[in-house]
């Protein structure tokens, strides 16, 4: 056999194997790669503090039963202190750490005056904070002709300034000790964009513009990480409390949500991500994964793509089902 005739058998054979890899893939490869082969959240993430915002529901939840059974020091924030209390209880019971263990801080990430307080409480309780978790936010399920200026401004002053706001108390913390993660909860909708979330995909889109260009002003302390988690749709309270015309107004009741990724396993992949250090992660279930790799090599087929479904989205939506479900029928194969 020739050598070119060898070289092009490898090339397709490895061909073969990316594409079965990507089929069978519910995050992006990198992050694949780093489950199978990187370092474990259980050898890298135990004796550290992590703030985690948005801890009282969904994702944030999770995090805190998940990095509680690692016997980490938490801090638990959001602005309902009840639902942070029973999230600390949880912890408690099915985790190996002690009440002293747990801070339960309440926190408005809109009100940006009591960032610096609340960060100095924090250093005064556990003296570090290793992982800032920028977790806590709002999505959005209205057409922009339909939706009041007010709410595009709530929507930036709470998923992109309140994080902004945070990162910037606790980042001098973090370079005085030349080391810490900051880790960013995005979505694949701060990558691609899609109807019905247009304040949602900007406030989304603005995080990631933001914390691209703060890593690289950051390269001077290699020991300080960013990493910017992107979750496509995942089991959560998300829909029900996404902002629709008005900031007062929510979407209440959030139709079937089953079909999108477990909250268990979409936290594992953010533990693999924070303890390989990934600067940027893709998290999701395909067709919503092949959407993000699509929208990034091959972005005006992706707009012609989006624009067919948007359609379908908005008529979901306004027949009162989950945006989504119907017409992406679930790929998933069960995870948990
Ligand atoms: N679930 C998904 O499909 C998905 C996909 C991609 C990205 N994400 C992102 O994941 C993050 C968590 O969302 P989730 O899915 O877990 O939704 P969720 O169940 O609705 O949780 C949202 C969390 O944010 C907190 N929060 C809302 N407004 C806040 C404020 N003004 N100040 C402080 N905390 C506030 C809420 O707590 P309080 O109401 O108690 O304040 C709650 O703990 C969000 O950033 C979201 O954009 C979610």
């Amino acid at each position: 056999m020739s050598w070119g005739l060898l070289l092009a058998l490898c090339a397709l054979l490895l061909l073969v194997v990316q594409l079965l890899r990507f089929l069978r893939a519910d995050g992006d490869l990198t992050l694949m790669w780093a489950e199978w082969q990187g370092r474990r959240p259980e050898w890298e993430l135990t004796d550290m503090v992590v703030w985690v915002t948005g801890a009282s529901s969904g994702i944030g939840e999770e995090l805190a039963y998940q990095l509680s059974k690692l016997g980490v020091s938490l801090v638990l924030s959001a602005r309902r202190v009840e639902e942070l209390e029973r999230v600390k209880r949880k912890c408690l019971e099915n985790g190996s750490l002690k009440g002293k263990d747990i801070l339960v801080l309440p926190l408005d990430l809109t009100n940006t005056s009591s960032h610096e307080a609340a960060t100095k409480v924090v250093l005064q309780e556990f003296g570090k904070i290793d992982i800032l978790v920028n977790n806590g936010g709002r999505s959005q399920r209205s057409l922009f002709v339909d939706t009041s200026l007010d709410v595009y401004k709530e929507l930036i002053d709470l998923n992109y300034l309140g994080t902004v706001s945070l990162t910037k108390c606790v980042l001098p913390h973090m370079i005085e000790r030349k080391q810490g993660k900051i880790v960013i909860v995005n979505s694949l909708m701060g990558i691609i964009s899609a109807p019905l979330a247009t304040g949602y995909c900007a406030s989304k889109h603005a995080l990631r513009g933001f914390f691209n260009g703060l890593r690289a002003e950051l390269v001077t302390y290699p020991g300080i990480t960013v990493s910017n988690i992107c979750p496509g749709p995942v089991q959560s309270n998300i829909v029900k409390n996404a902002v629709t015309e008005e900031v007062t107004k929510s979407v209440g009741n959030p139709g079937d949500q089953s079909y999108k990724m477990a909250t268990s396993r979409c936290v594992r992949l953010m533990l693999i991500s924070m303890a390989n250090d990934l600067k940027e992660v893709w998290i999701s279930d395909h067709p919503f994964l092949l959407a993000a790799y699509l929208g990034q090599y091959m972005p005006t087929l992706t707009f012609w793509i989006i624009g067919k479904l948007g359609k379908k989205r908005i008529e979901n939506f306004k027949s009162g089902l989950d945006a989504d479900s119907s017409y992406f029928k679930p790929l998933k194969k069960k995870h948990d």
